[in-house]
């Protein structure tokens, strides 16, 4: 998704604003620019990465107290120098950055062009530049709330005028920007790592609200232009964390952290052998009274959320229903008042999920959302949000965001476990020692990555693959080959074990690459008979085990044994030999392991 950052300071503008746009390179991109108001406005665009930009920047005198800029993932308009913001209006007074999407740019497009308004670009953000030409009148504030009553669609918009020499205004709905409060300097960004190192105290910017932006002092309007009272929101991120550190890549950092992300976020709620979620709306009695569960999702936090499904409904016995985000929104939900809905999301800001989220609300269904980013839309209007506290996450490929998840469902599953009475105290007590060793037994397999690396490099040339597993292997699947498609863009689909034989299994020959997941006691005699056919039709295996499973040698030469913890949470566990195979055949083959192709960190348009 496209990034924004703006500036209005004493310091070096350009620099502030290349720097936070690198910090949010994660958020994909084809094309980025810039805009610094000396006298007049100087704009800096260009396809391509951001070193591209670095270097033409460098061919052009770009000074001054106020800037913004932009990285473009391209909605409306092939990628190219025309096509990237920022976008001036015809007499380049006004310059506009935008990330999201006008509805109806074409009509407003047509309307602007009987004005004599002439457009350069194929993009639906230019009309932005324009509108607001055709409105201004000397007040920056009453000039946006103008535009915007005619705008359709979703935008997170920065926009600086000519005749402002000391501000300049920010505006958002259905899209992400945030404020950062410095000292004599502020900042505005689509998140918070690109302005992690300046300045830890933001304010975070509701739908329909306008940001007046001046160096030393921020206000915030409504629609009709009055001033609204925010909280400052102070983030406690380590700044490294936002940094590489040494790693190669993001991820591979992100991988090593999630043993003491997990712990963190899991001490965060244990208190006295108990599990607490402060500020929680939902009582006992509800939770005792919860007749069905909703969890909704997209990607890697849907996985999350069909582990939660099979944890909730062996342990607590209620029904959970597990929705897609852009499919729940469609399907006209069944929804009663005494069900409640889960709704999981690293970056708060995904835009199905949000969409479902506020269907679910409009239904006065409670919502819990499990959420990383601090202070991001879906936390901010949820009825109760509990923060997986993995920090910021930069790598597009989820792992720690994933792994926190989990955590979260896990501690949520056990509360209601525990206040519906389906598990004793001391049950309770001792599956809450077995999250608490959760950390460990990552490590342990995070010592074996070499021996990973060395299977990976055996396995990296493919170009299909299965991976399978029954009941929560098959959840584990699901997102072990999401990982592997999404970083290495190896075709790889994931397979419930028993029901290969129902049609898939005719894909599988002499060669066919077989990632098996082996976690689950009950169901380990059916998943070996579903490995012995596919192996009886020539497929290679290589298995991620759980220890003390026996016999496995002759269906697989590749074999990770895993550390056993209880059943139920041996997702956290197994999903880490895959997450590090598909990163190091990602890098075999050569691929940006932390910005895929196509893809984006948050997906903030539908
Ligand atoms: C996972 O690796 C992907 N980046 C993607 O599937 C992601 O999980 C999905 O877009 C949901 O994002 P969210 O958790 O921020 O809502």
């Amino acid at each position: 998704m496209c990034g924004i950052v703006g500036y209005i300071g004493k310091n070096d503008t350009k620099n502030i604003l290349l720097k936070g746009l690198k910090k949010l390179e994660y958020r994909g991109y084809d094309s980025s620019g810039i805009a610094i108001l000396d006298d007049k406005i100087n704009i800096c665009k260009t396809k391509g990465k951001i070193a591209n930009l670095e270097e033409k920047t460098k061919q052009q005198r770009l000074i001054g107290s106020i800037g913004i800029g932009h990285t473009r993932w391209a909605t409306h308009g092939e990628p190219n120098d025309i096509n990237s913001h920022p976008h001036f209006s015809n007499d380049k007074t006004i310059a506009v950055v935008h990330n999201g999407i006008i509805e109806n740019y074409l009509e407003l497009k047509e309307n602007l062009q009987k004005q004599g308004y002439n457009f350069i670009s194929n993009t639906d953000t230019e009309v932005i530049a324009h509108l607001y030409h055709s409105y201004y009148n000397g007040d920056m504030v009453e000039t946006l709330c103008k535009v915007l009553k005619e705008v359709k669609g979703s935008y997170a918009l920065c926009i600086m005028c000519e005749q402002h020499k000391d501000k300049f205004v920010v505006a958002r709905k259905d899209s992400p920007l945030i404020i950062g409060l410095g000292e004599d300097e502020n900042f505005v960004a689509s998140d918070i790592p690109a302005i992690l190192e300046n300045t830890k105290k933001y304010y975070f910017l509701n739908d329909m609200e306008i940001g007046l932006i001046k160096k030393d002092n921020v206000t915030i309007f409504d629609m009709e232009k009055n001033i609204i009272q925010k909280e400052i929101f102070n983030v406690d991120w380590d700044i490294s964390l936002a940094e590489k550190n040494g790693y190669d890549y993001f991820m591979l950092k992100e991988i090593f952290e999630q043993p003491l992300c997990i712990k963190k976020c899991i001490n965060a709620k244990i208190l006295n052998d108990d599990i607490f979620f402060e500020n929680f709306s939902i009582t006992n009695e509800q939770i005792e009274n919860i007749n069905n569960i909703h969890i909704i999702a997209c990607g890697s936090a849907w996985h999350a959320g069909m582990v939660g499904k099979h944890i909730i409904e062996k342990t607590c016995r209620i029904c959970v229903n597990l929705d897609i985000a852009s499919e729940f929104r469609y399907k006209n939900p069944i929804l009663n008042k005494n069900d409640i809905c889960i709704i999981i999301s690293q970056s708060g800001e995904t835009a199905d999920t949000l969409a479902a989220l506020r269907l679910v609300k409009e239904k006065g269904i409670k919502v819990i959302s499990i959420v990383n980013v601090v202070g991001s839309t879906i936390a901010r209007e949820s009825d109760n949000v509990l923060y997986t506290l993995a920090g910021p996450e930069i790598a597009v490929a989820t792992t720690k965001g994933y792994s926190t998840q989990l955590a979260m469902l896990y501690m949520l599953c056990l509360k209601f476990a525990y206040v519906r009475k389906n598990i004793t105290t001391n049950v309770f007590k001792q599956y809450i020692k077995s999250l608490q060793n959760i950390e460990s037994y990552i490590n342990k397999v995070l010592m074996v990555e070499d021996n990973i690396k060395n299977i990976a490099e055996k396995y990296y040339n493919i170009e299909n693959a299965f991976i399978i597993g029954r009941g929560l292997d098959y959840c584990i699947s699901l997102e072990a080959s999401l990982k592997l498609k999404e970083i290495s863009y190896i075709h790889s689909e994931a397979y419930a074990s028993g029901e290969l034989k129902h049609g898939s299994i005719a894909l599988i020959e002499e060669g066919t690459v077989v990632f098996a997941i082996l976690t689950q006691d009950d169901i380990l005699p059916k998943a070996i008979s579903n490995l012995k056919e596919v192996k009886a039709r020539g497929a290679k295996i290589v298995i991620i085990a759980k220890e003390g499973y026996k016999n496995l040698d002759e269906l697989s030469e590749d074999i990770i044994f895993i550390p056993k913890i209880d059943e139920q949470f041996m997702a956290s566990i197994a999903i880490i030999p895959m997450q590090l195979l598909s990163y190091y055949i990602a890098i075999k083959r050569g691929c940006d392991v932390d910005m895929p192709r196509n893809l984006a960190k948050s997906v903030t348009v539908e």
